[in-house]
């Protein structure tokens, strides 16, 4: 009967500044390293060779790379090391030096015989999971993922567990901009997510993912903000006002706005009006529409050998209106790709002027309407054929327009 495996304390390390060395350079030494860095602690790695990341992390100064076999030695000052190379006879030089020096070190091919043992670890927010399960990394691994989870849901429904500073920020109240990204609310960014599990209150518009909003916590205030095209709307001071009187009692207030913030969100102007107030902002960015509603459509907005970048504009107002401020010809010559957003109205006169500045009339043009939804639908035309025909019959807002090589991409 083999003896019981020896226990474990399970700890804590603060290694912010203080050096730890990884022997080797492959794919384990670059998972290592990751969450060293993670830790801010001060990376050297030994190892002839290095994976590409790796050397990338070196050149840019974010590590130490000695570009050589390891050599007794090489552990000195270090407050713990990591033997990670494919040499079981290195890894097991670097665990003896380690032994002597009393390096705290882990060992990849056989844990058994390592000082330490690095568990499972999941992250959400400032609370991180950590699972030793006897020393079995799958089970560990499992166990760590329900683990997460468990904690996920708790945090949601008491956000104040999250740590202090966190309660005491939201006893003083303050703005949370979380981008929602195109409307599938898998697109919300995990950080997005987080916010909304604390937040007080909600100030939503209408293309963010608004399925969302039914897994808040009960109690939460939910403020609809949208403004139709041509219809209902808010308007912006008051959105400002709503954000910082409600910061102003000390709720937790996101603003939730459909793609980012910063992208024809009027994100900014939230952000200075918190700050003219002395009211906490934090800006989180989403996944805009002008990028992610082609992509889900199959269209690149750049592709080797067709388009070497891309120009979003708004189309809200037309080429020939006195408030637009775009230069149409430049546009056209520009030779990217064009993202047209809000352009559904003005989309004859705005093929008009590109092809006025001399665009081929064969460039192709999709449209992309109800992106990342149910509902989404994708056109494909071309500038010639909206110059003679007009606007696709299935033309309707919100639709993201892309005009140029790429748009021949589109899956429609
Ligand atoms: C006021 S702008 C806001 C853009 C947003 N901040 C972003 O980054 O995606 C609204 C325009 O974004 C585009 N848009 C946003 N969501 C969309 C979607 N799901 N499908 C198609 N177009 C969308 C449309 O052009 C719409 O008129």
């Amino acid at each position: 009967m083999s003896p019981p495996p020896e226990p474990l304390l399970p700890l804590g390390l603060r290694l912010c500044g203080r050096r730890v060395v990884v022997v080797g350079g492959g794919p384990v030494a670059l998972r290592r390293v990751g969450a060293l860095m993670a830790a801010q602690a001060s990376v050297t790695v030994v190892s002839p060779t290095i994976v590409a990341a790796l050397e990338d992390l070196a050149q840019r100064h974010l590590i130490d790379w000695l570009a050589r076999p390891y050599e007794p030695g090489d552990l000195h000052h270090a407050w713990l090391a990591m033997a990670c190379t494919a040499d079981a006879a290195v890894n097991a030089r670097v665990l003896t030096e380690a032994e002597e020096a009393r390096i705290f070190c882990l060992r990849v091919d056989d844990a058994s015989h390592a000082s330490a043992w690095m568990p499972a670890t999941g992250r959400s927010g400032r609370v991180t999971v950590s699972v030793h399960a006897d020393r079995d990394p799958q089970i560990a691994v499992a166990l760590c993922g329900a683990a997460l989870e468990a904690v996920e849901t708790a945090l949601r429904q008491h956000p104040q567990r999250d740590d202090r500073h966190r309660a005491q920020a939201a006893s003083s109240g303050r703005v949370i901009l979380v981008g929602g990204g195109p409307g599938d609310p898998e697109l919300l960014t995990v950080k997005g997510n987080r916010a909304l599990g604390e937040a007080d209150v909600v100030v939503v518009d209408r293309l963010a993912p608004l399925t969302l909003l039914d897994g808040l916590r009960e109690g939460v205030e939910i403020i609809d903000v949208s403004k139709i095209p041509h219809g209902r709307f808010t308007p912006q001071e008051e959105i400002n006002e709503i954000l910082v009187s409600r910061a102003r009692k000390g709720r937790v207030v996101v603003r939730l706005k459909g793609g980012d913030s910063f992208v024809f969100g009027r994100g900014m102007e939230e952000v200075l009006a918190c700050k003219e107030a002395g009211v906490p902002v934090e800006v989180i960015p989403g996944v805009t529409s002008a990028i992610a509603v082609p992509a889900l459509a199959g269209i690149p907005l750049t592709h080797r050998g067709l388009s070497q970048g891309f120009t979003v504009v708004s189309g809200h107002a037309a080429p020939d209106d006195p408030r637009s401020t775009l230069d149409w010809e430049s546009l056209a010559r520009g030779g990217t790709t064009l993202v047209v957003l809000m352009g559904v109205e003005n989309l004859p006169l705005i093929v008009g002027a590109l092809l006025e500045a001399g665009r081929d009339a064969n460039t192709p043009l999709a449209c992309v309407m109800d992106g990342a939804l149910p509902s989404q639908q994708v056109v494909l035309t071309t500038l010639a054929a909206v110059s003679s025909s007009g606007a696709p019959l299935e033309l309707r807002s919100p639709a993201v327009v892309v005009i140029g090589a790429v748009g021949a991409f589109a899956e429609v």
